[in-house]
């Protein structure tokens, strides 16, 4: 039996956690007042507003691990149009990427594409440009786009994070949780009808998953309903030529399921 808790702290600790518990997600404070969805987000990415469920068991020393819980921290505000959101969050400042980065990297292609393609974080030349998949691993992904008869006008790209991880390393996981909803926004307003995760960090980070990306190819997979196919990272296939048949083999797939969906 749970011992009485001996102050507030731990009270709301324990009822938080509880909450987490049941697959409640997010607590958001700090909105009240605002006039629009707008102001709401730029406060938001301007200030630590948002406490997600996640960061506030694990404030009190317990491992939260983002991908092991159903915790989804989300910002308040929805938006009308990707240009509008692109526009409130483009100053962002949650994580720390946000001093070290270049260009915030939202997204490209049509904003009423059907497929959606996920990556991990800009790198370098995407970093310079502000376009995300435009170094050589973006060369790559345009081929096998062509390859499907699609170019980046036909379908959209983006990544789990908007800012360059110095030195392209792996995000963390508290930068993740921070860009995420940034993400769900994106797949809201766009309403992909497949989405394809580009690697394991984009596969694990969309399916609140520590499993390897061998487990993860091969099946299909839901994010927010939307059917989800996981593929290597273009960066993969550039090291690796052995993969580049089992990617065709995923984008068959992909594309058999979409136009079964027509
Ligand atoms: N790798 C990614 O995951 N995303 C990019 O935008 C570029 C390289």
């Amino acid at each position: 039996m749970n011992s009485k808790p001996d102050n507030l702290f731990e009270m709301v600790r324990r009822a938080l956690a509880a909450q987490a518990e049941l697959g409640m997600g997010e607590i958001v404070v700090g909105a009240n007042g605002l006039s629009g969805p707008r102001e709401a987000a730029q406060l938001i990415a301007s200030s630590h507003r948002v406490i997600s469920v996640a960061a506030a068991v694990e404030a009190e020393g317990k491992q939260a691990d983002i991908f092991q819980s159903s915790v989804d921290m989300s910002t308040e505000a929805q938006f009308e149009s990707l240009a509008a959101h692109h526009e409130a969050i483009c100053n962002c400042q949650l994580c720390p990427l946000g001093a070290t980065r270049n260009k915030f990297v939202y997204g490209v292609g049509n904003p009423n594409a059907q497929i959606m393609f996920i990556g991990e974080a800009p790198g370098a030349d995407e970093d310079r440009l502000g376009e995300p998949f435009v170094g050589r691993a973006g060369q790559l992904l345009d081929k096998i786009l062509a390859a499907m008869k699609l170019s980046r006008n036909d379908v959209y790209i983006a990544n789990i994070l908007k800012c360059r991880p110095p030195g392209n390393r792996d995000p963390e996981p508290a930068e993740m949780e921070k860009c995420f909803p940034y993400l769900r926004e994106q797949v809201r307003l766009i309403q992909p009808k497949i989405i394809c995760a580009l690697g394991r960090i984009a596969a694990q980070a969309l399916l609140r998953t520590t499993a390897t990306l061998g487990a993860l190819r091969g099946g299909w997979h839901e994010y927010q309903g939307i059917p989800l196919i996981v593929t290597y990272h273009p960066a993969a296939l550039l090291r690796f030529e052995k993969y580049k048949k089992d990617t065709w083999e995923d984008m068959k797939k992909l594309m058999a399921r979409y136009e079964s969906m027509k």
